[in-house]
């Protein structure tokens, strides 16, 4: 919309000019036409740089699959079939349960207004978000007990309630009791009414994110996520957003992974995506990345880790001109906030990961800084994103090796593969179990 709007302006100025040309070379001097253009395209990036938040979207298709098709098969406008022949014939190793117990991020708290209902499917359910005219979230089961209607789709919000689309029927979103009176004549008989209710889903509102509580033994929830007081006071910087084809345990493992990080972060973010193109990028006379990592399992708070990272940027393999220090708390199987100590100032990285299919992630990342970090916030939101998707490429061709060959030195993947056992239970939905009920 907003490259159209621009393409639409800078048209409209052209034939502007082109009208006005006689008229202009008397009144002005083409001097002050070039400042004008010039003034505008400033004032136009100066925008997007400073003020508008960065807003990175890669699907499935944008990252990590390109290369493996020839250019006809890939301009064929069918670009998930072929994700999708690609994903049947992967090795998927002896993978864990798909779906954890915990808290999981389904929409950003900006994606949805005060009396909206919105329709998201994750961990193989189906939910009606809404916000309630007071401000709060709700989220139901989307399919209606009368009739099976999606209240998700084209149900309307009343109050605290929403109301079905299909025949009226409304359930209150803080319990999920259907709260009609009779009204109609034809309506067969109130008990039905008064006895009938639909899944409620808890949910949790907290930086920037809209939480719902998923366990598969039906418990209810042992922990919260916490609600971190610099993000509220600090500036919205930007969001990324990717979907990756990998089981979910993959994405927070890549914190303890250590070993992987001088491999495939090493080389410049600016050499790009794929790490075997980063490697021989010019970018890289210019300097490169070095890491160090620890991780650890908090020992009070059992669905807690933290991992310590320490970020240097060389120049010219030896001098080191950027320096950061970054302090990531792993809070259950889907979310981390990421605290960075830069050189220039703090800022803070909110990442959620939500499983949307047994196989298929939503990766969000959102990033919070004080003001005066705005441009350096969005231009660290770019370079992490650069280098996510470096992982990216492997998450989605990736088999699950159960007991992988991990050195002394890698014991934290062990260690972490440990702790985030504690998120999988007796009922916990396998890989191989959905297979057999749903053609994936
Ligand atoms: S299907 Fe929802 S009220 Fe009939
Ligand atoms: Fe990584």
């Amino acid at each position: 919309m907003e490259k159209f709007l621009l393409y639409f302006l800078v048209v409209c100025l052209l034939i502007q000019l082109v009208h006005s040309y006689e008229y202009l070379k008397e009144t002005f001097n083409s001097k002050y036409l070039v400042i004008g253009v010039i003034g505008f395209l400033t004032l136009w990036y100066s925008y997007r740089l400073l003020i508008k938040p960065l807003d990175i979207q890669r699907k499935l298709a944008d990252v990590g699959y390109k290369q493996y098709f020839t250019q006809k098969q890939w301009a064929s406008k069918d670009k998930l079939h072929l994700i999708r022949s690609m994903m049947s014939l992967r090795k998927k190793g002896a993978l864990p349960p798909v779906y954890p117990n915990g808290w999981f991020a389904l929409l950003d708290s900006d994606q949805i207004n005060i009396q909206q209902v919105k329709y998201v499917t994750a961990m193989g359910e189906n939910f009606a978000v809404f916000r309630s005219s007071n401000g709060n979230i709700n989220i139901l089961d989307a399919y209606c007990p009368h009739l099976g209607a999606n209240m998700a789709i084209g149900g309307v919000v009343r109050g605290n309630n929403l109301q079905c689309p299909f025949h009226g029927w409304k359930f209150d979103g803080t319990d999920g009791k259907c709260v009609n009176k009779i009204q109609q004549n034809d309506c067969p008989d109130d008990t039905i009414l008064t006895k009938t209710s639909v899944k409620k889903w808890e949910s949790f509102e907290a930086n920037g994110f809209i939480f719902v509580w998923y366990h598969s033994e039906n418990e209810k929830p042992s922990w919260y996520p916490p609600r971190d007081e610099m993000i509220s006071n600090w500036t919205y910087r930007g969001r990324s957003e990717h979907y990756v084809n990998a089981h979910v345990q993959d994405i927070p493992e890549n914190g303890a992974d250590v070993a992987h990080l001088s491999v495939l972060h090493g080389d410049m973010a600016l050499g790009g995506q794929y790490a075997a193109q980063a490697n021989t990028s010019l970018w890289n006379i210019l300097g490169n990345h070095k890491w160090k990592a620890e991780w650890k399992a908090d020992k009070d708070q059992w669905h807690l880790s933290k991992l310590k990272l320490e970020h240097k940027l060389k120049v010219f393999k030896n001098f080191v001109i950027f320096q950061m220090n970054v302090t990531a708390d792993q809070i259950g199987p889907g979310l981390v906030i990421l605290n960075f100590k830069t050189s220039f100032g703090p800022m803070k990285l909110v990442q959620t990961v939500t499983p949307v299919e047994p196989l298929i992630q939503k990766v969000v990342h959102r990033v919070y800084c004080p003001i005066y970090l705005s441009l350096y916030a969005s231009i660290l939101l770019f370079m992490e994103s650069v280098m996510f998707e470096r992982d990216v490429v492997i998450w989605n061709h990736k088999k699950y090796i159960e007991k992988p060959l991990a050195s002394k030195q890698e014991s934290t993947l062990l260690a972490h593969r440990k702790w985030y056992k504690q998120f999988y239970s007796a009922n916990s939905p396998t890989f191989s179990f959905r297979k057999e009920t749903i053609d994936w």
